[in-house]
């Protein structure tokens, strides 16, 4: 098995199946110490950028396979207000010896050149627009436990897919494990690859799809500032979702806008999956964490 998960490239398709197992096989243990083999580990979550769920799902996983973490959440008190870069950062803490390093960042810190400088595993936690690589596999183990056949799976990625790591991610995993992924949005959000799938409108996108994964329009990373109109035709609201009620699953990775691209009555949709997808990436983020460090 790989011993870093940057993106999917070192990871076989078996290395993924086990992965999924590991996750299921956590989920059913009894107690928390049946995994005790991890004793005195500890990890470092260098968290440069802000997260609600990826930093307190991948904490939670450490405490629950008795690995200690130190985290260190946003560049505030750091001395990266002094000017250190995020690399030196890195290996400074990296020079403190933890078992496992886990990053969010921007695409200023270059994890695979990171990765060829240190000793210890990376787990990315959200690189730039790159990858976000445990919330694919969330994403899709979610599916796993309703049931959906990986073959099966249709997912329709809506909106601001140009600017999304979880987009980028699931590109490159559909390709290793062969499910299927098109977008949806408007033209100027979405990706220049000419290989994807492009659905014009949210009805072209219900009648491929068996899955609507919303994602957040990142005005954060846009260059430019873009008209209302220019997503709203691509939002959705429940009175969209109840005629595809039968054939679709709704998901969105989070945070979410509500307002922008999904209306708050989304959460009344019965096949909306959107905290299972937060459950599901403790199991993923705690099989990913026993991997790495076995
Ligand atoms: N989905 C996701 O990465 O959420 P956070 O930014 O809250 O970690």
């Amino acid at each position: 098995m790989p011993n870093s998960l940057i993106d999917f490239r070192d990871w076989s398709p078996t290395d993924l199946e086990k992965l999924f197992d590991l996750s299921f096989h956590i989920e059913k243990e009894k107690s928390v110490s049946s995994s005790g083999n991890h004793l005195l580990r500890t990890a470092a979550l260098l968290f440069f950028e802000p997260s609600t769920r990826t930093r307190i799902s991948f904490e939670s996983a450490c405490h629950r396979e008795q690995i200690s973490a130190t985290v260190l959440s946003g560049k505030s008190g750091t001395s990266l207000e002094k000017g250190e870069t995020l690399e030196d950062t890195v290996l400074n803490i990296a020079a403190m010896e933890p078992d496992v390093l886990i990053i969010r960042s921007g695409s200023e810190l270059d994890l695979h050149q990171l990765r060829q400088k240190v000793s210890q595993p990376i787990l990315n936690g959200g690189w730039g627009t790159h990858s976000h690589p445990t919330q694919a596999l969330l994403d899709i183990r979610t599916l796993l436990k309703r049931g959906q056949k990986i073959s099966d799976i249709r997912i329709v990625l809506v909106g601001d897919v140009k600017y999304s790591r979880v987009a980028h991610s699931h590109f490159e995993l559909s390709r290793k494990l062969g499910y299927q992924v098109a977008v949806c949005g408007p033209r100027e959000f979405l990706p220049s690859q000419s290989d994807v799938t492009v659905l014009e409108d949210i009805k072209s996108a219900m009648e491929w799809g068996n899955v609507l994964m919303m994602l957040r329009f990142q005005l954060e990373r846009h260059q430019q500032t873009h008209r209302q109109n220019d997503w709203e035709k691509y939002q959705i609201n429940l009175q969209k979702l109840k005629a595809w009620q039968e054939k679709g699953w709704l998901m969105h990775p989070g945070p979410i806008n509500y307002g922008i691209e999904m209306d708050r009555d989304v959460e009344s949709y019965p096949k909306n999956l959107i905290f299972e997808q937060v459950n599901s990436g403790l199991w993923i983020r705690r099989a990913c964490l026993r991997t790495v460090l076995k």
